[in-house]
């Protein structure tokens, strides 16, 4: 599924609608896509609509940021400064959260390639190449059950 937004308010209201639709099994979901274009922004909107209280600050300095709010276990995880050896240091985490319950967001997922669970929800954010303001994301996945209802909640 793709879909356009122009505006903050817009990337905001698909992002309360993606939350509304995790459920106790939680979600895996990886971020592709360039630098500024909204992954961040996206997750925090997400964040914020399941209610989590602390401010959703980007982990690119510290890999990870956690969060837990009365129902789950959050995980932000931001490989984009991650060396080459980094990765092992991740390896464990990222294989521990992918398990079902948690919530895990990793952007720059590109460079775990090995560690994706195949079953991740993948998101794609891209700039619009003649016009900045637009904005396509992309949802993609293997396993169809959050997707179809995240199509459905969106029509
Ligand atoms: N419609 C929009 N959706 C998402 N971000 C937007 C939008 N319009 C403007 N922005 C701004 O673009 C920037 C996106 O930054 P960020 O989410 O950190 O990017 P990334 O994590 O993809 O590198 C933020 O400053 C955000 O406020
Ligand atoms: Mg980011």
């Amino acid at each position: 599924m793709k879909i356009k937004v122009t505006t903050l308010e817009q990337t905001k209201k698909l992002a309360q609608v993606f939350a509304s639709c995790i459920d106790k099994k939680g979600i895996f979901a990886t971020l592709t896509g360039d630098i500024g274009a909204g992954k961040t922004q996206f997750i925090r909107y997400v964040l914020e609509s399941l209610d989590v209280q602390e401010p959703i600050t980007s982990p690119s300095f510290v890999i990870l940021n956690e969060y837990r709010t009365k129902d789950f276990e959050i995980y932000h995880f931001d490989l984009y400064r991650l060396e080459k050896q980094g990765l092992k240091s991740i390896v464990s985490e990222l294989r521990e959260y992918s398990k079902e319950g948690k919530i895990t967001f990793v952007e720059w997922a590109q460079f775990a390639k090995n560690e994706i669970p195949p079953q991740a929800l993948k998101i794609n954010v891209q700039y619009d190449d003649n016009d900045l303001n637009i904005r396509y994301y992309t949802f993609q996945s293997i396993d169809n059950d959050f997707l179809d209802k995240f199509i459905k909640a969106n029509k």
